[in-house]
């Protein structure tokens, strides 16, 4: 991403969710402020959203994975004794200012630097309180250790932590993406995070490769490519070997079924997954 720019993909993954509010009611993802941090009514975010209808697939894909990431995050604090939480790469997500866990839960919010400081400008103007134990840690993670980053931020890796990742894996090498995974599995504490990535664009039917061309031109040209797929197989092993122990892999059959029972069937096989992985 361009270094001193805020990401221009963050605000389109917080209008996609704006949208979903407005178009959808929220029905898969619900989220009272999506719309308040873009300083944006729900008449012109609904607007935009509906002179792209080609945008739906993606804006639904969204909410599916935040809907998901909350989930699993609300299972880990109440099953799992998860009592700190990592949203990476957050951009414009919301959690920490609606966190329903705030009792049991920290959260470490980790950005690039020049987004992390535009997000701040964001909830000041918008009026939204930051509560006094959210922590902002700007990190770059192909330069930076994470690791390093969140101990000087104050995590505590003992301590069971939870990893919201999403909307970010694409853009970053394979080998930071795996650095991260690295990192997220070493801690002492125990780890779980949620994280969602695109098959090989060679896996895809043409229709589905002519779409996702059009889109990787489109954030190519906002200065942030995308540069890591995976195959699933592949990536389980990857996971398998940095001690992740239960991993659910979603894939576009998966999502489908799980959001709309019986639509599995007519989803394509490969596009976009989210991965839910703990360790023990
Ligand atoms: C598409 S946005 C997703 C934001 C948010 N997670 C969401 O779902 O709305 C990608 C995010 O990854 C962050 N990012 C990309 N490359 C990064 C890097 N090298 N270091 C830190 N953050 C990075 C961007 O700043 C941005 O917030």
């Amino acid at each position: 991403m361009l270094e001193q720019e805020p990401s221009r993909t963050a605000w389109m993954a917080a209008t996609h969710r704006a949208a979903h509010q407005v178009l959808e009611r929220g029905l898969i993802f619900s989220d009272p402020l999506a719309l308040r941090i873009l300083g944006q009514d729900a008449e012109s975010v609904a607007k935009d959203a509906l002179a792209h209808p080609e945008r739906r697939g993606m804006r639904v894909f969204i909410a599916a994975r935040a809907h998901l990431a909350e989930s699993a995050l609300a299972a880990g604090v109440e099953q799992r004794d998860v009592r700190q939480l990592v949203v990476l790469g957050a951009g414009l997500d919301t959690f920490a200012y609606r966190n329903p866990l705030a009792d049991r839960l920290r959260v470490f919010e980790v950005d690039h630097p020049a987004t992390q400081a535009w997000k701040r400008r964001r909830l000041d103007e918008a009026g939204i309180a930051v509560p006094d134990d959210v922590v902002h840690a700007p990190v770059d993670f192909e330069r930076e250790a994470l690791l390093d980053g969140l101990a000087a931020a104050g995590l505590d890796p003992t301590r069971r932590t939870f990893f919201m990742w999403l909307g970010v894996v694409p853009y970053l090498t394979t080998e930071a993406v795996r650095a991260t995974l690295a990192a997220i599995g070493s801690l002492p504490g125990g780890a779980e995070v949620a994280f969602d990535y695109a098959d090989p664009p060679a896996a895809l039917s043409d229709e589905a490769r002519a779409a996702h061309h059009a889109r990787a031109e489109r954030v190519a040209a906002l200065g942030e490519p995308w540069l890591s797929y995976f195959e699933p197989p592949a990536l389980r092993e990857t996971l398998t070997g940095l001690g992740f122990a239960e991993i659910e892999d979603l894939g576009p059959k998966g999502l489908a079924e799980r959001y709309w029972p019986g639509a599995g069937r007519a989803a394509p096989e490969r596009g976009g997954h989210v991965v839910l992985a703990r360790t023990a």
